[in-house]
């Protein structure tokens, strides 16, 4: 039951109506007798700053954020936790006597999920789609495994920003988004990472790339989860974003609660709110 001291957790983003965040957490809080509540605010790029100080006036126990505030947040906080300044970009901040401490767990999180598929993000070729806030999360985190990664965006600035900034030991190369850059890349990859909001096959579609030209990538991990799955033929299977959002979401409640997530009650709320297991 929310009370009078009720600690509270939200989520800015735009749009924000189709997270399943709250329901992960508000039902473990429930489950688990936790005085806490967890809220999504549908937040535009303009009323991000006065998001950002109503949590502080407020006081709100740490909060989430996504699409399209990654980047632009941390301007905003007072420190960033180390390692998040040279991705940059936030998906988590924790209020502490400090202030406002900016994270990120969708490295940590994806590389989680692609572990439990049996897949072992290292020495791999690796093309990502999209060169925002998750890009920039996944693509250092991958660079530190030596992967051999691609970026491939909209827009060519954006990747080309992505590639120098990562530190990694993994080669990196980068290019725009089009037919042939990413039809060309398709018969050796070990994994494509769609960080995009546009689903693997809608993307494909829109590029005119036949979808068979797919079972040549072992894997296909598409991020968004807005839309039901759409298959793809990739050779092995596709990776659920599902399976990442409840590894991020354990990674944000051990930096908020300071103790060990309790991952398979996290993973087993969102399966039985879905009504069917996602692997
Ligand atoms: N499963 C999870 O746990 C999880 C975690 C994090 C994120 N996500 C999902 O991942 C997606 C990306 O999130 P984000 O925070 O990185 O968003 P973001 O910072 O806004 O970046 C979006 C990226 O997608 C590209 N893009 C947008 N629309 C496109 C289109 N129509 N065609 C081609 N490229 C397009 C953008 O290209 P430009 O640079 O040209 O604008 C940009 O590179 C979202 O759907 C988000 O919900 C899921």
């Amino acid at each position: 039951m929310i009370k009078g001291d009720t600690r509270v957790h939200s989520l800015y983003g735009s749009p924000v109506a189709h997270s399943l965040s709250p329901v992960i957490f508000n039902t473990i809080f429930e489950k688990l007798s936790l005085n806490r509540a967890y809220m999504a605010f549908e937040v535009s790029k303009d009323k991000l700053k006065n998001a950002v100080e109503a949590a502080r006036t407020l006081g709100f126990d740490g909060f989430n954020v996504t699409m399209p505030h990654k980047t632009s947040i941390i301007e905003m906080l007072d420190r960033l936790n180390d390692g998040t300044e040279i991705i940059g970009s936030v998906n988590t901040v924790a209020r502490t006597k400090r202030g406002l401490v900016g994270y990120n767990t969708d490295g940590e999180g994806a590389v989680r999920a692609l572990r439990s598929y049996g897949f072992e993000p290292s020495n791999k070729r690796i093309v990502v789609l999209g060169a925002g806030g998750a890009a920039q999360a996944l693509v250092h985190r991958f660079s530190r495994d030596n992967d051999e990664i691609k970026i491939l965006n909209r827009t060519l600035g954006k990747a080309r920003n992505l590639a120098d900034n990562a530190t990694g030991p993994g080669g990196i190369s980068y290019g725009k988004l089009g037919k042939n850059s990413l039809e060309s890349c398709l018969h050796d990859t070990d994994l494509l990472v769609n960080a995009t909001p546009i689903q693997t096959s809608t993307l494909v579609s829109q590029l005119k790339i036949p979808i068979r030209r797919v079972k040549d990538v072992d894997w296909v991990f598409d991020l968004a989860y807005d839309k039901p799955a759409e298959p793809v033929p990739a050779r092995l299977g596709m990776i659920s974003p599902l399976e990442m959002l409840v590894n991020q979401a354990a990674l944000s409640y051990e930096i908020w609660l300071n103790k060990t997530a309790p991952f398979a009650l996290m993973r087993s709320s969102l399966v039985d709110y879905l009504g069917e297991d996602w692997k």
